[in-house]
């Protein structure tokens, strides 16, 4: 029964990494991409990463070659499983597509640096698996640096995440003293080595004389020690509290030396999920569709500016949810009802791309076009299917936008109009005032935004200062949001959609007008229908 729509998907995982810029996200990648043996040397990815990092490199690939497309997606074959591992761009690239990406991704990875621990970056992004109940791995990273207490770094997850951390192995040592680390089911002592191109031994029984090898009595006493408190003092493992997204296995290494990254490789083969059965809405009934059906189906999460800017030609990137996809097939979207012949559909795989002859539930395929296709699309073979819209995220800079020539003031509508419903930026109008506020998480979204009107739409736009901080989505009955919005017309606005949302100068304002306006919520994402 291999090769059939169930058993392939069986074997996916895909997943994305969940981190704060410079916690190791690059460096784990591509040792995730070494210990799957889709690469052969390091240093491959770290090209793209250090390019990645400065912001007129970037803008220049961008505007040549589209946004770091082959990094978008990476898989590879392991152990019998495929691995699709999304990339959730940080840095300056931080964008509503970070957030998105996580809509298409079963598990997640949060690597955090032992340090530092939990920073706001790796906050956000926790905050959005925790939306979707995203199951989430966690690799505590640089332990052959100076790391805080173990211990400590299990606290901090277990009470900014509310998740309960179940280490799976125990470190000894950190820095300069960090000699590997204990594995606590099978019960072993795996040695690190600090000269990384000498490899590290193999595991050796915790209980016999071979530990003495790597760790003198004082160290293995303490690093038994603490093995044994943490068993004491956090809750065993549980698979289904992982999958429900309230337990999250821990794993202590090191990217840089290639230290637990097979462990942790090991890890999401062995607990984090396939992909699941996904609701959809089909002649205006709710059901489901699961990987193994026959009917190939799939939403668009992200949408890419391809290699020439004056083609309005673009990538977008389809994660499947059912059936066995085959080059050539017809897909119809069921907004639009438009049908497409998917003949170039790209898979990434990680050295390159190449043409996806076959694709199953769980992976990720690129789809050319001329701006068919955009952000939220569900695509099917019937086009009946439709998968609960993306959310949008609040977003966290806002800004107003003009443009120098006013008599082009109509145009400025439209263009804005295009790009909201691109998922580029998010379009607000307000309700007095005839300037229109644009919203973005990540400030070279702007950028993007200048360069693509400016290219593609010919406006040579200003973005202003905001007497606006935040914005939010408001809920509640019609009467209850009418009342709210009685009073604070000034303050009112509405999205691409006609949703209302309220912005606000701080995000104090919010608490204030929250506390006053019970009935009325003040929601930070919308799941656009
Ligand atoms: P990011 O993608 O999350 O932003 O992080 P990235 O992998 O680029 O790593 C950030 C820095 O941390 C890099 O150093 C990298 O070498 C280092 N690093 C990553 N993992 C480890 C680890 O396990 N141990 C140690 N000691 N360092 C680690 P850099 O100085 O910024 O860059 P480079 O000069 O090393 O290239």
């Amino acid at each position: 029964m291999s090769n059939t729509p169930a058993a392939e998907a069986a074997r996916r995982r895909t997943f994305a990494i969940i981190s704060h810029p410079d916690a190791g996200k690059t460096t784990l990648t591509e040792n995730l991409l070494l210990a799957g043996g889709a690469i052969r040397a390091a240093g491959q990815v770290r090209a793209r990463g250090e390019n990645r990092r400065t912001r007129s490199d970037w803008m220049k690939i961008e505007r040549e070659r589209g946004i770091s497309v082959s990094a978008s997606v990476m898989t590879f074959d392991h152990d019998g499983l495929m691995f699709n591992l999304l990339d959730t761009p940080g840095h300056e690239d931080f964008s509503e597509d970070t957030y998105r990406t996580l809509t298409a991704a079963d598990a997640a990875v949060m690597v955090l640096d032992a340090a530092k621990g939990i920073e706001p970056q790796t906050l956000k992004l926790f905050e959005v698996c925790r939306l979707r109940d995203i199951p989430i791995v966690t690799f505590i990273n640089k332990m052959d640096r100076e790391a805080q207490d173990p211990f400590a770094l299990l606290d901090e997850i277990a009470t900014k995440l509310q998740l309960d951390p179940a280490p799976l192995y125990w470190p000894a040592g950190s820095g300069g003293r960090f000699k590997g680390m204990i594995d606590l089911r099978a019960q072993t002592f795996i040695p690190y080595n600090r000269n990384r191109d000498e490899g590290h031994d193999p595991a050796v029984p915790l209980n016999g004389n071979a530990v003495d090898r790597y760790l003198d009595p004082a160290e293995r006493e303490e690093a038994e020690e603490g093995a044994m408190l943490v068993q004491e003092a956090s809750k065993p493992f549980d698979p289904e509290a992982f999958l429900e997204g309230h337990m999250t296995p821990v794993i202590f290494g090191s990217a840089l030396r290639h230290f637990g990254v097979d462990e942790l490789l090991a890890t999401l083969g062995a607990f984090a999920p396939p992909p699941k059965a996904v609701k959809v809405e089909k002649g205006g009934q709710t059901s489901e569709v699961s990987p193994g059906d026959p009917e190939v189906s799939g939403f668009v999460f992200k949408v890419q500016a391809n290699m020439d800017p004056n083609h309005r030609d673009r990538i977008a990137f389809f994660r499947l949810t059912s059936g066995k996809f085959q080059r050539g097939m017809k897909l119809k979207s069921q907004g639009t009802g438009k049908q497409m012949s998917v003949n170039a559909p790209i898979m990434f795989f990680a050295s390159d791309r190449e043409l996806a002859e076959e694709a199953f539930a769980g992976d990720v395929i690129g789809i050319p076009n001329h701006g068919v296709l955009r952000v939220g699309d569900s695509l099917s073979e019937t086009g009946t299917l439709r998968f609960a819209g993306l959310p949008n995220f609040a977003p966290e800079i806002l800004r107003r936008v003009r443009v120098r020539d006013p008599l082009k003031a109509k145009h400025l509508k439209k263009a804005l109009e295009g790009l909201a419903e691109e998922g580029v930026t998010q379009l607000f109008r307000p309700e007095l005032g005839s300037d229109f506020v644009v919203g973005a998480v990540g400030q070279l979204q702007f950028e993007v935004m200048a360069d693509r009107l400016g290219n593609e739409y010919a406006l040579d736009v200003i973005f202003e200062a905001s007497p606006f901080a935040e914005a939010r989505w408001l809920g509640g009955t019609d009467a209850d949001i009418e009342n709210f919005r009685s009073t604070h017309r000034t303050a009112m606005a509405s999205d691409i959609d006609n949703s209302p949302v309220f912005l606000a100068k701080s995000a104090w304002e919010i608490n204030y007008v929250a506390e006053r306006y019970p009935k009325v919520s003040f929601q930070r994402t919308r799941e656009r229908g």
